[in-house]
């Protein structure tokens, strides 16, 4: 199977080599190929160039781009997409005046998602679930990190992780798991049951069972203790799984310092960020991820992203896509957040959400530039004026063609 896709108005993130992350300043540079085409065999990228240079001249499917971009897919390194039901409920308490903790104390929150997972067949939670996975290959995701954490016991955490590799197999997506039962406490159990049963028992049966590649903890006052978060992170380690971490979500948690201490790949959310959690990032590998989408719909402040870019490090951006805090999977919207609130530039925020994010998911090699070699995934917009009008024309839909591993996926 082979696509030619030609005259190309604007090749976005085109890179000759694969890069392990673009950071501070050099975040600023998009490379781009103006009239170009790309050529897809074998579900990778072959080729690509000036329509000046092209020798190709027939293809399986030949798409005529005159007037439009093609992307690199987005790659979204962090999401909750597996959830058995939204919690709008909790959203008109929000517009009431009600906090995020308020909410979490009267059984809402991470605890009501976790009752209505629980109660949720794994068939049913997966059917759900590929809605939503569908839905995010529509908005121009090719790659995606799942979590557990709404499942809360052995069975249910388990359940969560199963239904998350199934829409890797379900699904054209490049699927990445993570287990995030340390994501709260259950009301039945004390303090001391619970972590003992996530590393007695839980870890070790994710890991024999293959079903994540990462391990995460919800390091936040209230949640978990930068103590606890480590304690997990070690025994998560033993078995194999890399950590990632939710830190400084709604407070200076340590858990910046936690996630470079333990070398995890990501530290995510950073909303509460200050000097001293910029300088231990600095020189590290760990990968901030922003997460715009829930500081959005929580209310409260925005990462310090020129800080961090100022300081030198890369940053990342992906939707957290999950019912309690940030309800939409779209990158898009992410990138119009990461401009308009963080005063990012269209440049940095398609870095950030394509290679950087790659990196965040151990996937630099294969996906998020446009690289001889990497997984053909890539989408292609309407006619636009330019690659900027996305992240302007904010909530707009601006993909019209997704080709995820070589082959032009049909809109479901
Ligand atoms: O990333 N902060 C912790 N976890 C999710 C929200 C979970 C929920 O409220 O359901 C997040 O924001
Ligand atoms: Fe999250």
């Amino acid at each position: 199977m082979d696509i030619l896709i030609k005259n190309i108005k604007q090749l976005v993130q085109v890179r000759e080599e694969s890069l392990k992350w673009v950071a501070g300043d050099d975040m600023a540079n998009l490379p781009v190929l103006d009239n170009a085409f790309l050529y897809i065999e074998n579900g990778k990228i072959a080729d690509y160039g000036s329509m000046a240079d092209l020798t190709i001249n027939t293809a399986e499917e030949v798409i005529d781009a005159t007037g439009r971009f093609v992307f690199p897919s987005f790659v979204d390194s962090h999401t909750h997409l597996v959830f058995a039901a939204s919690r709008e409920e909790e959203f008109v308490d929000k517009i009431k005046g009600l906090s995020y903790q308020e909410i979490a104390a009267k059984g809402g929150g991470i605890l009501n998602s976790a009752k209505k997972l629980q109660a949720t067949s794994e068939d049913e939670l997966l059917e759900r679930t590929l809605k939503r996975a569908w839905e995010i290959i529509g908005f121009g995701t090719g790659a995606v990190e799942i979590k557990s954490g709404y499942g809360l016991t052995l069975e249910d955490e388990l359940k969560m992780l199963k239904v998350a590799k199934r829409v890797g197999e379900l699904t054209p997506l490049t699927v990445k798991t993570t287990f995030l039962g340390a994501h709260a406490f259950p009301k039945e159990m004390s303090r001391e049951d619970y972590i003992k049963l996530i590393k007695d028992e839980m870890i070790p049966a994710v890991a024999e069972q293959k079903l994540a590649e990462y391990i995460d903890a919800f390091c936040e006052q209230g949640f978990f203790t930068v103590e606890e978060t480590e304690d997990i992170m070690e025994v998560g380690k033993r078995y194999g799984l890399i950590p990632k971490i939710h830190a400084n979500q709604l407070s200076i948690s340590g858990g910046v310092q936690v996630g470079v201490k333990t070398g995890a790949l990501s530290v995510d959310h950073l909303e509460a960020m200050g000097e001293a959690e910029i300088k231990v990032l600095q020189g590290s590998e760990v990968m901030p991820t922003l997460l715009p989408g829930a500081a959005f719909y929580l209310g409260t402040s925005f990462p310090p992203a020129r800080d961090m870019l100022n300081a030198g490090l890369p940053l990342a951006l992906a939707t957290d896509y999950n019912p309690g805090s940030a309800p939409c999977g779209k990158m898009a919207f992410m990138l119009s957040l990461a401009c308009i609130k963080m005063k990012m530039t269209p440049e940095e925020a398609i870095n950030a959400a394509t290679i950087n994010t790659a990196y965040a998911m151990d996937l630099s090699d294969s996906h998020g530039s446009i690289t001889r070699g990497k997984v053909a995934n890539v989408f292609i917009t309407k006619e636009i004026p330019s690659y900027s009008f996305m992240p302007y024309s904010f909530g707009g839909d601006v993909i019209e063609e997704v080709v995820l591993n070589g082959k032009l996926v049909e809109k479901h």
